[in-house]
């Protein structure tokens, strides 16, 4: 099969935004406790926190952590964890039925994240919470004058102002389950206020107002419209949350699903041109679609823990080679889409539907997604280009002609690298691909990775990792085009030298 691919260096969609490689930690099963916080272990820092899993998390590069959650947010009144441990209480988490002993708390998030070098993504609760509570939390954080809540963070040995930037305004306020759920109108009203308020405290933050919380919601649309009425002014992004599922086994279909999640980018970012239009406005509220992944497989392989126990094991995915495919063509869904995603969170990050997993007091160790995500993480950033890609099409419950192959392309910052990303959605067949790419002088292969030879269900454990990258040789250079011979069923990095760039 042929697959035929032009890229050209001129065609640019956009400059990639680096908060797309974003991650999630929420107070969540074993993400905290025993996942990133284990005082217990082996490789705890004087702080009680992993040096194992950091050394997993380092290399992902992040951007961004959001914290601490996530619907386990609607419930948090950020005043239990801080000050000194031995004083915060035990409460119940409605979220998760599990018991929350804050041990984990803002500032020892805040200076994990120091330590880690990435900047955090912080959440206001608007469920329990209110206006106000949301503003004595970023004076906690932010506050630079000698009020309450700064002096609190100064006395808790915090001098410095943590400055965290990214605020979100609540978390999926429109899902029954959440603690507190609204309607739009109620949650576009306090929203607005908060973000006002917000703004007022601190005018260098940016703000995250809740899209709906998934795609198939019955008010997916008239909610995003109805939030927008109230907040557009006051809010520099919205939400979008989606995981993916493959229950019935469907490969071909599950493989095509970061084709609906292209579609709701594109619709979402049409309902935010239409209010800006609307109200001709100069102001620009872009997407941040802080949570993605694949999410099923505890629900009907994982063991239940009994409720209200700590910590409370749930949803540990097991991801396998067919999720790692996915994970890649959702990676080049947000890289054609960088003209309108600014923030992504690949959610989460540690032991709760996550790319690290943790024995309690053992081993550390990466799933199959991990990869997919590092190495874009470390090559797709600068300027996505534009991907033309005339690939077989295959028929599934998604789509009439699906492409085979799934691609992104982007260009470095200096200029000097095309980073190419390529999945064959193919199970049984290999494609021959004829690369093009128009507007260069010079080419080079410099690096060639890919995650390939395994079946779908292959997953990786403490002890073994089917799914693994590997140097990868299929490919050569004839009259100006690349040949690459994409293995069945695999994702593919090619990082290709530009000599020069041909000029216009
Ligand atoms: O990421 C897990 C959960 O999924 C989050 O708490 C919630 O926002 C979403 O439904």
């Amino acid at each position: 099969m042929t697959t035929q691919i032009r890229i050209d260096a001129q065609a640019r969609i956009a400059a990639i935004d680096d908060r797309i490689y974003s991650s999630f930690i929420e107070h969540m099963g074993r993400a905290v406790y025993t996942g990133i916080y284990e005082p217990e272990h082996e490789s705890a820092d004087a702080f009680g926190f992993r040096q194992d899993v950091m050394e997993m998390i380092r290399p992902l590069n992040l951007a961004n952590i959001r914290y601490p959650g996530g619907n386990f947010l609607s419930g948090y009144n950020w005043l239990d964890g801080i000050g000194p441990k031995e004083d915060r209480p035990v409460r119940p988490d409605l979220a998760w039925f599990a018991l929350e002993p804050n041990l984990v708390g803002t500032d020892e998030f805040l200076q994990w994240c120091e330590r880690l070098g990435t900047s955090a993504m912080l959440g206001v609760n608007l469920g329990t919470g209110t206006p106000q509570s949301a503003c004595d939390l970023l004076e906690y954080v932010n506050g630079t004058l000698p009020t309450q809540y700064a002096n609190l963070r100064r006395a808790n040995g915090h001098a410095k102002p943590y400055g965290v930037k990214l605020w979100c305004l609540g978390n999926e306020m429109d899902g029954p389950w959440q603690i507190c759920a609204k309607t739009a109108d109620e949650y576009g009203r306090i929203a607005c206020e908060s973000a006002k308020m917000m703004k007022w405290l601190d005018p260098s933050i940016e703000l995250v107002a809740c899209g709906s919380s998934y795609r198939t919601m019955p008010t997916f649309g008239t909610w995003e419209k109805t939030v927008l009425e109230h907040c557009y002014p006051y809010i520099d992004y919205l939400s979008l949350h989606q995981y993916y599922q493959n229950n019935d086994g469907d490969v071909p279909s599950f493989l095509a699903r970061s084709v609906e999640m292209d579609r709701f980018i594109r619709e979402v970012a049409d309902i935010t041109r239409a209010e800006k239009a609307r109200r001709d406005s100069d102001h620009d509220v872009f997407l941040s679609f802080d949570e993605w992944n694949i999410w099923y497989h505890f629900q009907s392989e994982g063991v239940i823990p009994e409720k209200w126990t700590f910590p409370r094991a749930i949803e540990e995915e097991r991801y396998d080679g067919a999720d790692a495919l996915l994970v890649g063509c959702m990676i080049n869904t947000l890289l054609r889409n960088a003209d309108v995603v600014k923030i992504a969170c690949l959610a989460q990050l540690v032991n709760t539907i996550a790319p690290i997993m943790t024995e309690p007091g053992g081993k550390a160790w990466v799933q199959t997604i991990y990869y997919p995500f590092l190495y874009a993480s470390r090559f797709g950033r600068g300027t996505s280009l534009n991907i033309l890609i005339d690939s077989p099409g295959y028929a599934c419950s998604v789509g009439d002609a699906i492409p085979s192959v799934d691609g992104a392309a982007t260009l470095s910052k200096d200029e000097n690298e095309i980073a190419l990303f390529l999945v064959n959605r193919s199970l049984t067949q290999e494609q021959d691909c004829e690369i093009s790419l128009a507007n260069l002088c010079a080419m080079r292969v410099i690096e060639c990775v890919t995650l390939c030879g395994f079946s779908a269900g292959s997953r990786n454990t403490a002890d073994t990792a089917p799914v693994h990258p590997a140097e990868f040789h299929h490919y050569a250079s004839r009259d100006g085009t690349l040949h690459v011979n994409l293995p069945a069923f695999s994702w593919t990095m090619i990082r290709i030298r530009i000599d020069t760039l041909a000029q216009p």
